[in-house]
């Protein structure tokens, strides 16, 4: 397959990064093409966990190419830290490529992710305070600064003071903020651009090449698409698609040339941040869950909201997205439950409902209609083939294929590479 897209469809977390790790080995190249530092994407080898927020979580392969592409904004310094850590960890790694237009996120983008939430009150998002709206905003209004500008520092200060008078205009007048001093956001990007060198190119061109050339390429979706901004539970949604039909936008791939596009669900459903969560499980199980499942923001640290698994919800994005197949993750977290729940259709005032309100208030109030299943109570974390699972994991699976109307062919249970079962 030369092109296979991997993306979440739940709200993020759905444990991409392990999928994208497990799948590396049969593809040439690994891609980033949306997010940014805001992604959290857990890898374990040989005992020791990785997480990376902004390289490939196919890094860990020698033998592979790994891509940041267009699509992705920048934080150097993330980049920064999380490539010493590959290397003081002697792990071999691929070796990475940085799109020359990848727009930076630069101080004031986080400076002014954490004041706008401040005074968004009880309406805050929850964002992650890695700057992701503001510089998608920028990005938009076209004030964004972008890897390719770095290498003329003549223009890029000239543009740089432009920016910064509107921004600490913005900083200290609206938010109360210090306002920032040029000279020492330039000289740290001068510092930031002799370490980007090395690393940037025309990630388009890369890519075209290597599908010419009929190399298999892993594209590696960040978040999930109920985060999307135009189909997602806006405004509690991020500020780039994860989306499948990203892809061609973030790194340069057309749509023709995509061959398989794989849609990631967990077991059950997760939320970090604000917004609806109809199925949300706010007492014992729901800690059971977070607990069984190490549910805590692996950029944030928040503890995740846990619920029952939402058919309405993931159905609502297979059909934008149209995943060829699915690959269900954590089942074994399900374990121990004595009965499970999954929920089938909602009702709102007194109706059943097709698809979801458009309206966060609204959607915050639609009732959940449940259908419940027996659960298991063997631990399947051994398990590495369907045979291995119990009647009550083979019945949860088939459930979830029937009502979603798609295919699973992966099952996961647990962290490691070997945990992994695949399905006829
Ligand atoms: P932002 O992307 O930091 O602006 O955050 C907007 C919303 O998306 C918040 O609810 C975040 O918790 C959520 N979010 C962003 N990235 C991720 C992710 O990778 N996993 C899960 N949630 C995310």
């Amino acid at each position: 397959m030369p092109a296979t897209v991997l993306i979440g469809l739940g709200w993020g977390d759905e444990g991409k990064g392990r999928i994208i790790d497990f799948l590396a080995p049969q593809h040439d190249y690994v891609v980033r093409f949306n997010g940014g530092p805001n992604a959290g994407h857990t890898v374990k080898v040989n005992s020791r966990i990785f997480r990376f927020h902004l390289l490939p979580s196919g890094m860990l392969y020698p033998d592979k190419t790994c891509v940041i592409a267009n699509g992705v904004v920048l934080d150097i310094d993330t980049m920064r830290r999380e490539l010493d850590e590959v290397k003081s960890s002697q792990e071999k790694h691929a070796q990475l490529f940085v799109s020359d237009r990848c727009h930076l996120i630069l101080p004031y983008h986080k400076m002014l992710d954490l004041a706008e939430e401040k005074v968004r009150g009880k309406r805050k998002l929850g964002t992650t305070g890695q700057g992701i709206g503001p510089v998608f905003a920028d990005k938009v209004a076209r004030k964004g600064i972008r890897v390719c500008e770095l290498y003329d520092p003549v223009y890029l200060k000239d543009k740089l003071e432009n920016i910064l008078q509107e921004k600490n205009k913005i900083l200290t007048l609206i938010f109360g903020e210090n306002p920032l001093k040029l000279e020492e956001v330039y000289e740290k990007l001068l510092r930031d651009a002799e370490f980007l060198r090395p690393f940037v190119t025309d990630t388009l061109i890369l890519l075209q090449k290597a599908y010419r050339e009929g190399k298999s390429i892993l594209l590696e979706g960040a978040q999930g698409a109920l985060l999307d901004h135009e189909l997602g539970t806006y405004p509690f949604v991020t500020s780039t698609s994860p989306m499948a039909g990203m892809v061609s936008l973030g790194c340069g791939l057309g749509p023709h040339q995509i061959d398989r596009i794989m849609g990631v669900v967990k077991a059950y459903a997760t939320r970090v941040g604000t917004g609806p969560f109809p199925t949300e499980l706010k007492e014992e199980i729901g800690q059971y869950l977070r607990d069984r499942g190490g549910e805590y923001g692996t950029t944030t640290g928040r503890p995740r909201r846990c619920g029952w698994f939402d058919v309405p919800a993931i159905k609502y994005v297979i059909y934008p997205n149209s995943p060829d197949e699915l690959v269900l993750t954590k089942l074994d977290v399900l374990s121990g439950l004595e009965e499970l729940k999954v929920c089938v259709g909602y009702r709102f005032e007194s109706r059943l409902i097709e698809g979801l309100p458009a309206f966060a208030e609204a959607f915050d109030r639609v009732e959940p209609i449940y259908e419940t299943l027996p659960g298991w109570r063997e631990d399947i974390s051994q398990a590495r083939k369907p045979q291995d699972l119990p009647k009550g994991a083979l019945e949860y699976i088939k459930f979830l294929e029937q009502a979603l109307g798609k295919r699973i062919s992966l099952v996961s249970v647990g962290p490691a590479r070997e945990q992994m079962i695949a399905l006829e």
